[in-house]
C-alpha cells in the first residue's frame, strides 16, 4: 500500500506462519485531516458497511456500524489497572468500536484486531496508516485478517471486545467462538460483547422450525455464559437497534457446566 501524498508512513505487511494475513504499522505522524473530511469519511464508512451487509449478511450482521454509546460501553474495561494491557478486538468492521478502544488505551497497551472480511481489514489498515488518531498508536496495532476460530491459542489477552453477530451463527460455531474467547483470556481478563435486544427471543418465537431451534440453542449457550460469568450489563437504548453490552469474567462465578461455556 503506497503512502498517500505528503506522508512518509511505513506499512509492513507479512504472513504469519499460520497463514494469517497480518499487518503492523510504523507510520510517521500524518498531516492533520481537514475538518470537512470527517463527514466524507463517515459516509464512506457507512457505504462500505452497507455494501458488505448485502454481500455478507450472515457475518456482517448489521446494516450500520455500532453507535458511539454502544462502542463506548464495549470499551469499558480498556485502559483500566496499573499494568499494560493486551487487547483483542474481534470483528472490528470499519472500526466504530476500535476508535473508542484506541482512545481508552494506556500508553503501553497493545491491540490485535481480528477481522474475517478482507474489505474491512484493508480499510482498517488504511485508516491506521492515515488517520491521525489511529496512526498515533499504529506501532502497537496488528490487523489480522482471519476468523477468530483460526487464531492460534498461544496468545493471551487481558481484554477481549467482540463485535461478532453471535445470534446469526450456528450453535456449534457460537460454542467454538466462546471456547476460543475463554482460552485467549488471561486469568482475570474481561470479555465484552454485544447483542441486539430481543432479537434472539423473537427468533425463538417466529421463523422456521430450524431457525427456532437454532435460536434456542444459542440461548442455552449464551444464557449459560451470562448466568455463570456476567459481571455487568449495559442497556444501550440509543443505538440502532437498541443493544445490550455484556461483560463477563470466566474466573468469576460458577465453573462451566457440561455444554455451557
Ligand atoms: C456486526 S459487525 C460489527 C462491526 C463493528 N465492530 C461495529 O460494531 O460496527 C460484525 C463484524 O464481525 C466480522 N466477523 C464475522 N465473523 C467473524 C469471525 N468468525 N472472525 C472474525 N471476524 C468476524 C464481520 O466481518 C464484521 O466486520
Amino acid at each position: 500500500m503506497a503512502p498517500r501524498p505528503g506522508q512518509m508512513g511505513r506499512l509492513a505487511v507479512h504472513y504469519h506462519p499460520t497463514q494469517i494475513r497480518s499487518a503492523s504499522f510504523a507510520a510517521d505522524p500524518p498531516a492533520a485531516n481537514p475538518q470537512n473530511c470527517t463527514m466524507a469519511s463517515r459516509l464512506s464508512e457507512h457505504g462500505l458497511f452497507l455494501r458488505e451487509f448485502w454481500r455478507n449478511f450472515h457475518t456482517t450482521g448489521a446494516v450500520l456500524p455500532s453507535g458511539r454509546r454502544l462502542a463506548a460501553a464495549l470499551a469499558r474495561y480498556v485502559g483500566k489497572g496499573d499494568l499494560p494491557q493486551r487487547i483483542l478486538e474481534v470483528g472490528p468492521g470499519t472500526g466504530a468500536i476500535t476508535r473508542h478502544i484506541v482512545r481508552a488505551m494506556g500508553p503501553e497497551d497493545q491491540i490485535d484486531l481480528v477481522e474475517l472480511n478482507p474489505s474491512f481489514a484493508n480499510r482498517l489498515r488504511d485508516d491506521f496508516a492515515h488517520e491521525p488518531e489511529l496512526a498515533a498508536v499504529a506501532p502497537r496495532v496488528r490487523v489480522l485478517q482471519t476468523a477468530i476460530e483460526s487464531l492460534p491459542q498461544h496468545d493471551r489477552y487481558n481484554v477481549i471486545v467482540s463485535g461478532l453477530p453471535l445470534n446469526n451463527f450456528s450453535v456449534a460455531v457460537v460454542e467454538t467462538i466462546l471456547q476460543a474467547f475463554r482460552e485467549l483470556l488471561t486469568p482475570g481478563g474481561t470479555l465484552s460483547f454485544f447483542e441486539y435486544m430481543a432479537v434472539r427471543r423473537l427468533r425463538m418465537l417466529a421463523g422456521s422450525r430450524a431457525e427456532r431451534d437454532r435460536a434456542r440453542g444459542i440461548q442455552r449457550v449464551l444464557g449459560g455464559l451470562l448466568t455463570n460469568h456476567e459481571i455487568r450489563r449495559d442497556a444501550i437504548w440509543l443505538n440502532v437497534p437498541p443493544a445490550w453490552a455484556h461483560h463477563a469474567r470466566f474466573d468469576l462465578g460458577c465453573p462451566a457446566r457440561g455444554g455451557q461455556v
